[in-house]
């Protein structure tokens, strides 16, 4: 990848370049980059490259000639790359933009200053104007410095190996998961029990559902475009769903935080395999499960009995209020969604959310409310 860079002020640029990844790449010679002063090419006594505008207004322009002439010096014709200016009415980066760029080969960046530059230099020697972002720098030296090094990146051997591009922002067409590294307790806040399990089928499913998420409550713009799976599409369905309930139970003074899918797939397995007696298992599993996931509805294990010395009725509403956890575990069935909630959910709550299972992290105590036409209420303990 070849780059050249004109500006009225290459010493904006020198430090970045010569510093981490984007020194080293240049250094081993993956990427040249070439700072081409356009002061050099003013045919002005003071070597000036600005002046007034015409027709008035602030600021200083910059001149065509300098811009043109240092580009006929510098660049073959025809070039063979792309020539761009730095502007903010240009189209605004973005990864897809980069990628663009990077299959470029060669690149001509021009950096403006003060108001700008003259138009006709734009039309002379210019291809297109590109945007680092809807704001307003003072020069389009960081802009300049924001494209090489994101095109730099896609440069074979720039990074320590090929893939650790790929599964980045935008790469994907999504955010990135959150990343950890040691230690795995830092300050009392640990990192999510999957990534230290070394099963590298839910880390991947983690980290999926992790992108989901956050390009959800952050860039919803991106799953528009970006390329998903039937099964991300069931994950995102969830997810957002997930998203309304958790509103409603803080609208009903129970905050919930909604844990890993992952969890929420496996939890009900558990659950059933706490309170349903050996004996009972087969008869129940029919009900209740079929396949890899839980289809039925596990509340049935209660309502047919499956489950046996449970409490119902008012009477299971009181104890599950006298040995509450502070914390419990809040499964709906229908959603295949699991919570943790804070506090105990009040009966209204639990009304508004259909069938519900509450239990103990330990899985000693679950209380059922089942709804939607078939109300009850099952008290257990272990
Ligand atoms: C002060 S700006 C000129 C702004 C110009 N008068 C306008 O309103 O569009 C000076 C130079 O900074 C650069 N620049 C400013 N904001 C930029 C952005 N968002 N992206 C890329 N380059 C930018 C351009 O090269 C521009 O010529």
């Amino acid at each position: 990848m070849k780059i050249k860079v004109f500006t009225l002020f290459p010493d904006m640029l020198r430090p970045t370049l010569s510093q981490s990844i984007l020194g080293r790449a240049i250094a081993a010679g993956l990427i040249e980059v070439e700072l081409i002063d356009i002061r050099d090419y003013s045919h002005e006594k003071h070597r000036n490259t600005d002046d007034y505008p015409f027709g008035g207004g602030a600021g200083m322009v910059m001149a065509a000639q300098p811009i043109v002439d240092a580009f006929a010096a510098n660049l073959p014709d025809p070039f063979p790359g792309r020539r761009i200016y730095l502007s903010p009415r240009g189209r605004t980066l973005n990864q897809h933009i980069v990628e663009e760029l990077a299959q470029a080969g060669e690149l001509a960046l021009l950096c403006g200053h003060y108001e700008g530059v003259d138009q006709r230099a734009l039309d002379a020697v210019i291809d297109e104007e590109l945007s680092i972002g809807d704001y307003v720098l003072t020069g389009g030296e960081l802009g300049a410095l924001v494209v090489i090094d994101a095109v730099a990146r896609l440069v074979p051997g720039v990074l320590g190996s090929d893939d650790s591009s790929e599964d980045e922002s935008f790469t994907t067409g999504l955010l990135e998961y959150p990343q950890y590294t040691r230690p795995a307790d830092f300050r009392g806040a640990r990192v999510p029990e999957v990534l230290l399990g070394g099963n590298h089928a839910d880390i991947t499913a983690w980290r999926r559902e992790q992108s989901l998420l956050l390009t959800l409550q952050r860039r919803a713009d991106l799953l528009d475009s970006a390329p998903l799976t039937d099964g991300d599409r069931a994950m995102l369905a969830r997810l957002r769903r997930s998203g309304e309930i958790e509103a409603m139970l803080q609208a009903h003074g129970a905050p919930a935080q909604r844990l890993s899918l992952l969890d929420a797939d496996r939890w009900p397995k558990q659950w059933f395999a706490a309170f349903v007696p050996e004996a009972n298992r087969k008869a129940a599993k029919k009900h209740c499960f079929s396949g890899r996931r839980h289809t039925g509805h596990l509340w049935q294990a209660f309502a047919m009995g499956f489950i046996p010395d449970c409490v119902e009725g008012d009477a299971a509403w009181t104890l599950w209020q006298e040995n509450a956890p502070e914390d419990c575990l809040l499964f709906l069935p229908e959603h295949e969604i699991l919570y943790r909630v804070q506090g105990i959910p009040s009966r209204e709550c639990l009304s508004a959310l259909g069938d519900v299972i509450l239990a103990d992290e330990g899985l000693t105590r679950t209380l059922v409310r089942t709804g939607r036409g078939n109300e009850g209420m099952y008290y257990t303990d272990i």
